[in-house]
């Protein structure tokens, strides 16, 4: 597949706008549409729970889209739990461990988190009297690997984004899983911003748990995520919603679980979206995955090289290996939301604010920032457009 072309002849909103608001959620390619299509058109049923054929193939698809979620991050069938987002996953991996802290403990995460994967561990240490600490890290988002390693002493669970929403920086997430489990500590990772932009492998990273939606990196429906679970968690995390499909056997006083991943999924799970983001992740695993962010890199370098010839400050790592395709920056003394209205007004559509992670923007002294982000699909002359429109605006506030 050529890049971006061929991508963007599956994607006809990429001729209409230049979409850089990928980190909120990105464009869907048609097979994907496509995919979703056919079942709705053609065997539209619930799964596990009909004999009947049209039931049976919904179950094979649901069951099919797992498989190929579990294989793009080398996880295992039964690891792999559907869920609504990465939020709802984030949450459901707190619920489920509460039962593990006692008073004193300790959770460890960065200052860099966006709000999901800060509130439920918040929440946890105060529900639980758990002590919360805060890896060390500079305005750039970089973690300080030594602090990391005498914070982790002694935690039961370390959470951790792959990268971040706001600034764009790749943290050291295979460090930070490795220094984790040699603790014992249970790891947590937010891939919300990482799959389908760059490799991902649980087993690699030493997850406990990684959490991610479907709608951003791997190009799917909104309202499906993904929950990975290794399985040595199976019989200590504890269900946080129980009840249709996660049993194998009831009495009116008791209840026996099913096996994973059944366990884990209450109720008639979204099996168009399970489809719909199997189908985006073949479509991302015919590009290639290292393409992907070898194109996301190119963008990234040339917007920041453009940004800087303007003299407009940015945000994120200088060190551009550690910096994934979402670029932060403001143009003063405007506020961000009227530079976003600005390129809007260009048709060029960008996320401004707090990005929900305003520790983020409370440690850079800032109240927001205008955010690129980028997937395959963008190119380098959209990235030229994007820089023409602020060296006029950039030209025009300085008079
Ligand atoms: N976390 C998503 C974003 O950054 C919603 O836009």
């Amino acid at each position: 597949m050529k890049i971006p072309d061929d991508v963007r002849k599956d994607i006809p909103l990429t001729g209409e706008v230049i979409y850089f608001d990928n980190t909120a959620t990105s464009l869907t390619p048609k097979p994907v549409i496509e995919a979703m299509d056919d079942y709705y058109l053609r065997y539209r049923a619930n799964v596990h729970r009909g004999v009947h054929r049209l039931s049976q193939m919904a179950t094979h698809r649901y069951e099919e889209s797992r498989k190929a979620v579990a294989d793009f991050i080398n996880a295992r069938f039964e690891e792999v739990v559907f869920t609504k987002n990465t939020s709802e996953s984030l949450n459901l991996v707190a619920l489920g461990v509460e039962h593990l802290f006692r008073p004193g403990d300790k959770i460890v995460t960065t200052p860099y988190e966006h709000h999901s994967d800060l509130l439920p561990w918040q929440r946890l240490a105060r529900m639980k009297g758990l002590k919360l600490e805060f890896i060390e890290g500079d305005n750039e988002g970089n973690l300080d690997l030594s602090d990391a390693e005498r914070k982790i002493k002694d935690a039961k669970l370390v959470a951790v984004q792959h990268v971040s929403n706001a600034l764009g920086v790749v943290h050291e997430v295979e460090e930070i899983g490795k220094i984790a489990k040699e603790e014992g500590a249970i790891f947590v990772v937010d891939a919300a911003q990482s799959v389908g932009h760059m490799e991902v492998d649980v087993r690699k990273l030493h997850a406990d748990f990684l959490a991610f939606s479907g709608h951003k990196g791997p190009m799917g429906p909104t309202g499906i995520g993904v929950l990975y679970i290794n399985e040595e968690l199976f019989d200590t995390f504890e269900p946080p919603l129980i009840g249709g499909g996660t049993i194998e056997d009831v009495d009116l006083n008791s209840y026996k679980l099913a096996e994973p991943p059944e366990r884990f999924e209450a109720g008639t799970p979204n099996i168009g979206g399970a489809i719909g983001l199997a189908e985006g992740i073949r479509y991302i695993e015919r590009i290639g995955v290292d393409r992907i962010e070898r194109q996301e890199r190119k963008l990234v370098k040339r917007t920041v090289g453009g940004l800087e010839e303007l003299e407009i400050p940015w945000y994120g790592p200088r060190n551009l290996k550690k910096h994934a395709g979402v670029v932060s920056f403001n143009v003063p003394p405007l506020h961000p939301h009227d530079v976003a209205a600005v390129l809007d007004e260009r048709n060029i559509m960008v996320r401004s604010g707090h990005h929900c992670a305003l520790p983020v923007m409370k440690k850079l002294g800032i109240n927001g920032t205008v955010r690129a982000s980028f997937h395959v699909y963008n190119s380098l002359e959209e990235v030229e457009t994007f820089l023409g429109v602020l060296e006029e605006l950039a030209k025009r506030l300085r008079g």
